[in-house]
């Protein structure tokens, strides 16, 4: 062999490397980041199956369980947590397509995990279209949508139910069922969104988490009867910021109590498994022994991109709107409307009356043996057969839940107190603004109370109720003078906010509920309640006296104080939630149990976010808090000020001068209220929402005024968040001014154009130079619904439409039942029996006639015989008959 040819057989081997070698180097030159190394791919679809079929099976599990459990007679402690929280449908599939992609993407880490026994950074995992196509296929896609705005006249007028469009940029911002805002990012104990505590001996900064029960137990935990008054505040007070919270803020659970991996029962097991999170119970506890842990569902996850961290859900708007009078879907707003009124009412309860007031609907029964909000054997006096036999009788398949814009508004009696309170202020509104223009349309009366109902919201919380909470100094500092609506300010709650911050006020609830006679004393025939009776206890209400007793308690009972060794009172951390039996929950365990499952960041990162000193060691946090034993206390459980959780560091810290909260909630609440207020396109002071006139008559507005146009009360204080001292300090009703809707009557004449065209029959609106019109039912619009006024020609265009009676008669198929006639009526028709054949005018007539004819013959032939026979006797009178005869 001669060279060449080695030479030639070497290029050849050499080539064929190459060939095979170059796609391999391609490759390797760019090791990591790019397409083919995302290592989920390929796992995808058989995750999503996966994992469609567990998300499925654990919430059929629920249903089961839930069913059983009812069986039994019996609604446990975390089935009523469950049901405070219940959710619309709206919110439901939002929440199943949040989870379903969670599981997804949990399988794809577990294939890959076994795969390669690696694992894997998350940016590893799925490329962008991955992640689209789990988007897609899960649902999350659809839920993340950007909605369409419109720009009518009537939309920069009144808000969307559901808080869209609020912000024209940002349609999503402040709206019902999208996630809570961070204002530090969310510290879980994975990458993905395990909550801290998930593994009770993972460290940070180097101390694990104490079990929240033992925070709870150590720290919190006071005696019923070992309790300090706030002698400047009235519980009312704390009763609004607990309606201010409902208007805010509400966080679904997973709807499964099973965990999705294996089934297993959340109510029962102590393991972690989401959406278990259960509460360890300490065997230092008086409560170990029955149970070693309390149920606790993980909040719901919401649609979030694929591999990003857990978010969570606010399922309602988040603006100052009164939402929990009005719902926060379209759904559930429209069920709470009297839409057979021509006023724009809210629909009131039609079983019951508080004397001539209304009270608010009742929900429709879904188990019969059960009623959540209705007596219970063992723990309430009144004989239990007596009042089901009532309720057998009286309502059907009702319960005694009432139904309201708030799936929250059976808790207690407080709580459904307000709601009834402002469901007949509104239906008074409604009503006094029909006095004034007899043309709005049900539709028109029902936006301008419900515009008017929120903007009394806003005033009564910024200007009574935030002052008595931040102090009048921090408050001025803290909420400068309105400035107008500022586009880039994000109204959305903060996930602090809801999770910890505005929780504060769980330690100044009393745990007596005194209700008071109409002379404003405690009456023999309905006793002070403790607070654990008062819960979901609706039909109190109904059977006691009303919501009058409950309302002059709150207006005359002092809150409680908020001191350090005085914190939470045992009816709210032993006895949450106790009703037919069962382990009670605990509020201060939720609420730190809460922080951690939303992954909050301990108490030293809020403080700096709030620019005040984080302190490093002991004499620093007893500095801080004013007081040695609870830094000590603290300290023992946390290890460092940096891990405790940031609700109990918050509320441990003193009050500012005249407030009742220290300076990180002063802070935190300030800066979230600020939010809600700049964020607002519909804020009351924004330019164009409401006249000078007008918001001169919202200043005027008093809770007390509200209380005495909707009530029996006669007697109220001058300022209802301030404790009164003695029922002789109450002013009568007649002492406490109106506030004057005069100024809320639509002009008749247009500027320009002169007198507003309105209709004899239909209902019209002015909105800025438009006429808008609609018709009563059963009358159709012929016509332009809207006329502009022409700024050139000065008159209207079009010609306004008319209002012209339907024939219901003349529709097919017909709109009676067959064996019926139809009758047209101005507006409707009627449907009635047939009577007898009718008689057409002809044939009575003829039959008139035949009558007259036949009697006419039987006289004339009588006649004749007589006069035959009186002929042959008087021959005198025989003219008559000779033409006969
Ligand atoms: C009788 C009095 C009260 C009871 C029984 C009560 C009960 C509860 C319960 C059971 C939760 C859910 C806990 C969880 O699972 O995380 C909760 C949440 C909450 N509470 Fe209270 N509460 C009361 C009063 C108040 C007051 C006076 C305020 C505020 C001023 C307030 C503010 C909040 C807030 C902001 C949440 C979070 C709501 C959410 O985002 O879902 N509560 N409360
Ligand atoms: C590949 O990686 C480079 C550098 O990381 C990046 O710039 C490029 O966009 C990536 N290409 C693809 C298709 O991901
Ligand atoms: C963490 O704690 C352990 C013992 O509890 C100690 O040995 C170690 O030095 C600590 N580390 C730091 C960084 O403080
Ligand atoms: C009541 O509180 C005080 C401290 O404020 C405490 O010394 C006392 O033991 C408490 N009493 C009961 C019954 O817990
Ligand atoms: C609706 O309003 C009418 C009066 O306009 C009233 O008779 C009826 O009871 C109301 N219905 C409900 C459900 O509130
Ligand atoms: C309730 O009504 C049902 C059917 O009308 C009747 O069978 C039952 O005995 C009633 N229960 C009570 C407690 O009155
Ligand atoms: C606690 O920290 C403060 C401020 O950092 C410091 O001045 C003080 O000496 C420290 N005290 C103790 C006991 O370490």
């Amino acid at each position: 062999m001669d060279t060449t040819c080695l030479e030639s057989f070497s290029c050849l081997i050499i080539s064929i490397l190459l060939i095979l070698c170059l796609p391999l180097s391609a490759t390797s030159h760019f090791p990591s980041h790019n397409a083919t190394v995302y290592l989920g791919s390929s796992f995808i679809q058989e995750a999503l199956r996966r994992a469609r079929e567990l998300t499925d099976t654990a919430y059929a599990h629920t249903n089961d369980r839930v069913k059983t459990s009812v069986s039994d007679g019996s609604v446990r402690p975390s089935d009523l947590l469950a049901l405070f929280k219940q959710t619309g449908p709206k919110t439901r599939t939002h929440v199943r397509s949040a989870e379903f992609l969670d599981n997804t993407v949990e399988l794809i880490r577990e294939m890959v995990y076994t795969h390669s026994m690696d694992k894997p950074d998350l940016t590893e995992l799925l490329s962008a279209e991955d992640k689209e196509t789990i988007l897609q296929l899960t649902g999350c896609s659809s839920e993340t949508l950007r909605p369409v705005c419109k720009s009518d006249c009537l939309s920069k007028r009144y808000r969307t139910i559901t808080g869209h469009c609020n912000n024209r940029e940002n349609p999503q911002w402040g709206a019902a069922n999208t996630p809570y805002a961070r204002w530090l990012s969310p510290e879980y104990e994975d990458p993905r969104g395990a909550p801290r505590g998930w593994n009770p001996q993972h460290t940070y900064h180097n101390h694990t988490l104490p079990p929240v029960r033992s925070v709870s137990q150590e720290v919190l935990y006071t005696h019923n009867e070992n309790i300090s008054l706030d002698m400047s505040l009235s519980h009312l007070l704390v009763e609004w910021g607990q309606w201010i919270d409902h208007d805010l803020t509400l966080t679904p659970q997973s709807p499964s109590t099973a965990a999705f991996k294996t089934g297993a029962d959340c109510t029962r097991t102590c393991s972690r498994d989401t959406p278990c999170f259960p509460i360890q119970i300490p065997l230092s506890d008086p409560r170990t022994g029955t149970q070693s842990c309390m149920p606790f569902f993980r909040s719901a996850p919401s649609c979030t991109v694929p591999l990003g961290h857990r978010e969570q859900l606010n399922a309602i708007t988040a603006f100052v709107d009164a939402s929990m009078v009005y719902g926060s879907s379209d759904g559930l707003s429209a069920a709470l409307r009297n839409l057979s009124s021509p006023l724009g009412l809210l629909a009131v309860n039609q079983f019951h009356s508080d004397q001539g007031l209304g009270f608010m609907p009742f929900l429709t029964r879904t188990q019969m043996n059960l009623d959540p909000c209705g007596p219970r054997e063992r723990i309430d006096p009144i004989p239990l057969s007596e009042t089901a036999q009532r309720l057998n009788i009286s309502m059907g398949n009702r319960s005694f839940c009432f139904q309201a814009g708030d799936s929250r508004a059976n808790e207690h009696l407080g709580m459904i107190t307000l709601h009834t309170l402002f469901l007949r202020e509104h239906n008074r509104l409604a009503e006094e603004l029909h006095m004034l223009n007899p043309h709005w349309s049900p539709d028109t009366l029902y936006q301008e109370a419900r515009k008017i109902l929120g903007a009394v919201h806003q005033i009564l919380t910024w200007d009574h109720y935030l002052p008595r909470v931040l102090g009048r100094s921090a408050n001025l500092a803290l909420m400068p003078p309105y400035e107008g609506y500022d586009p880039t300010a994000d109204p959305s709650i903060s996930n602090i906010f809801s999770t910890a911050a505005f929780r504060f006020a769980h330690v100044t609830v009393h745990p007596v509920v005194n209700r008071l006679g109409p002379d404003y004393r405690l009456s023999p025939e309905h006793p002070a309640l403790p607070l654990h009776h008062s819960l979901f206890a609706s039909w109190r209400v109904v059977q006691e006296g009303g919501i009058d007793p409950v309302l002059r308690g709150l207006l005359l009972s002092p809150a409680k104080l908020q001191t350090a060794d005085q914190m939470m009172v045992e009816e709210l951390t032993e006895r949450l939630f106790q009703a037919q039996g069962g382990l009670p929950l605990d509020l201060a365990a939720l609420n730190l149990q809460r922080g951690r499952d939303h992954g909050l960041q301990g108490y030293s990162a809020w403080r700096e976010l709030c620019g005040l000193s984080a302190p490093v060691n002991e004499t620093d946090l007893a500095g801080i808090l004013g007081n040695g034993v609870l830094a000590r206390k603290l300290l023992n459980l946390y290890g460092t000020a940096k891990n405790i959780d940031v609700w109990v560091g918050a509320i441990s810290e003193p009050a500012l001068p005249g407030g009742r909260v220290g300076p990180l909630l002063a802070c935190l609440i300030a800066k979230q209220f600020k939010a809600l207020q700049d964020g607002d396109r519909f804020w009351w002071q924004n330019e164009g929402v409401f006249s000078s006139a007008q918001r001169d008559a919202l200043r005027t507005t008093s809770l007390s005024r509200i209380i005495c146009d909707n009530t029996h009360i006669r007697l109220v204080p001058f300022d209802p968040f301030a404790h009164t001292l003695h029922p002789d300090d109450l002013l009568p009703c007649a002492r406490i001014g109106h506030m004057n809707l005069s100024a809320w009557r639509e002009p008749d004449t247009d500027p320009v154009c002169g007198t507003v065209p309105r209709l004899s029959l239909g209902f019209s609106v002015l909105c800025e130079s438009e006429v808008m019109y609609q018709c009563p039912t059963g009358y159709l619009l012929q016509g332009a619904t809207q006329i502009t006024c022409d700024p050139n020609t000065h008159q209207w265009t079009p010609q306004p439409p008319t209002c012209q009676d339907i024939d219901e008669c003349s529709a097919h198929p017909s709109v009676c039942p067959p064996h019926l006639q139809c009758l047209n009526t101005p507006g409707g028709h009627t449907c009635t029996e047939p009577a007898a054949p009718p008689l057409s005018a002809s044939s009575i007539v003829a039959s008139v006639m035949s009558v007259l004819g036949g009697v006419a013959l039987i006289v004339l032939l009588l006649a004749c015989y007589q006069r035959l026979i009186l002929r042959r006797a008087e021959p005198l009178k025989a003219e008559c008959c000779q033409r006969r005869s």
